[in-house]
């Protein structure tokens, strides 16, 4: 038996690795879904178990479990093959295409399965190791999905729940999946499944009756004589976090700076994104482009902002969506640029959440074009920034938060013609317009964040008593 009544199981940790002069050292990595579970973490001597993001070396020590904000962190090694069969094979080039709607083709591969199993098993020793008897193990995500049944089978006596981060596909679509009965036997094994969307949960519980013959009732199923809960608990981010930067001087004065460095333009439109192929980045550069081709926008009056991530750069989709976007750039650039003025400005990077939010701040049109997201935090993000109401937020109908974002300039990417009609609504809106769209979305905002999305998950999974937040 484990020493934590609380225990988080992802594939990450929530640290970055910072090399100094006395060696390595850890850094809590920014991001909602730290925010929220450290509390609990620490109030309970919670542990975290994830993988580092490099790949361990032949012959390295393991890495001892360390401390940080009262939280333990325990690091699963990944060997260089493991990270790439199982993270950038079944992980990034199986699974994620297949659960975005299969916007590009998912690959399957035999040898990425094993890899999958073996390091989902070894995931599920860690948990089973640190667990306490009868403690809580909540597992997140789709590289996940089959510890909550292998850690059942080592502790029964734990109390488990699952948190899937992106879409679930319908059943047409996870049909496909040449393990199919054993990914969703691995997600039978929590007693709550959680999605972002009641459809997701809904798909999940008719795939329990289509694959393995059960009989869902309601929001449960009973499977092995427990009773499995799949609902769905939209996540959110640390607006209070966002609030805070944005009403420092600092942000305020940077975001005008940028203002000034794009050359002073009437209106930025910007595009904060993982350069991943879900996000529609190649569909909101058509539509730029066309609008600076039939004249409807220009250069310097306006310009647009694409912050691109570098992201799971080794797997082949994400290199030639590198490669489509930036000819496209580049091809906006040359017919529309000017000398010290290009149309787009393409950055290829990460950037801290101070920049990010100063970014935000600065920008009139914020374009959210994902083809399928399971909620986009960025679209909450621009949100919870623009405390002066100002600004205006595209948002695709095929991201989760479009089922919060109601008052956002809503469009379906797809369809050129209705994404170029959304950016002019949004460029010429009225500003009485803009605010009372904006406040409305920060209302909401504002009783759901991150905490309450926790809170609300562990409620359900019935161990709030011991919640600190
Ligand atoms: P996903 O989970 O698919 O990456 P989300 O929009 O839900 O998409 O979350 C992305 C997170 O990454 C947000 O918190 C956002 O602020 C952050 N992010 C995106 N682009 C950058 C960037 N260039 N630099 C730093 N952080 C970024
Ligand atoms: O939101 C989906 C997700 O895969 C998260 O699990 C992850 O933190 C994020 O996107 C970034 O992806 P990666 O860990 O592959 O860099």
């Amino acid at each position: 038996m484990g020493r934590s009544s609380f225990v988080v199981v992802a594939n990450r940790l929530p640290v970055d690795q910072v090399n100094t002069p006395q060696g390595r050292q850890w850094r809590r990595s920014p991001g909602g879904l730290v925010t929220a579970l450290q509390p609990v973490l620490a109030a309970r001597r919670g542990t975290w178990i994830g993988w580092t993001g490099a790949a361990s070396k032949p012959g390295e020590p393991p890495i001892e479990p360390f401390e940080i904000e009262d939280m333990i962190l325990r690091a699963v090694p990944l060997s260089p093959e493991e990270i790439e069969l199982y993270y950038e094979g079944f992980c990034n080039s199986s699974l994620w295409p297949l659960y975005h709607d299969a916007v590009e083709t998912p690959v399957y591969q035999r040898s990425w399965w094993e890899a999958y199993r073996r390091v989902n098993e070894r995931f599920a020793d860690a948990a089973a190791e640190e667990a306490a008897e009868g403690g809580v193990v909540w597992v997140q995500d789709y590289q996940l999905q089959l510890v909550p049944a292998m850690l059942r089978a080592r502790r029964p006596d734990l109390r488990i729940g699952f948190f899937l981060h992106i879409p679930f596909p319908p059943i047409e679509l996870f049909a496909q999946l040449p393990r199919r009965t054993e990914v969703l036997r691995g997600l039978l094994g929590a007693d709550l499944v959680g999605f972002q969307q009641p459809l997701a949960a809904q798909n999940f519980l008719r795939l329990t009756r289509h694959l393995l013959g059960l009989r869902p009732r309601g929001d449960s199923v009973e499977v092995d004589g427990r009773q499995v809960t799949a609902s769905a608990f939209p996540i959110s981010i640390d607006v209070a976090e966002i609030e805070n930067l944005v009403a420092t001087p600092h942000i305020r004065q940077r975001a005008a700076e940028i203002r000034h460095e794009l050359g002073d333009p009437k209106t930025i439109l910007l595009g904060v994104d993982r350069l991943d192929y879900t996000k529609g980045i190649e569909q909101r550069l058509t539509a730029f482009q066309e609008l600076l081709a039939d004249g409807t926008v220009s250069v310097p009056d306006a310009v647009m902002v694409q912050v691109a991530t570098p992201s799971r750069e080794r797997v082949e989709h994400y290199q030639a969506l590198r490669v489509k976007v930036e000819r496209e750039v580049g091809r906006i650039n040359g017919d529309y640029g000017r000398v010290g003025v290009p149309a787009v400005h393409y950055l290829h990077q990460s950037y801290s959440r101070s920049e990010l939010a100063a970014l935000y701040c600065a920008a009139d049109v914020m374009m959210v074009t994902p083809l399928r997201d399971g909620m986009n935090l960025v679209a909450k993000e621009y949100v919870a920034a623009r405390a002066d109401l100002g600004g205006a937020l595209v948002l695709s109908e095929f991201a989760g938060a479009s089922a919060e974002l109601r008052q956002a300039f809503l469009v379906n990417p797809h369809d050129l013609d209705g994404l170029k009609d959304a950016l002019v609504r949004a460029i010429n809106v009225d500003p009485i317009e803009a605010n009372r769209r904006m406040r409305a979305m920060r209302r909401h905002l504002r009783t759901h964040d991150v905490r309450a999305w926790a809170r609300s998950f562990l409620t359900s999974l019935g161990v709030l008593d011991t919640m600190t937040t």
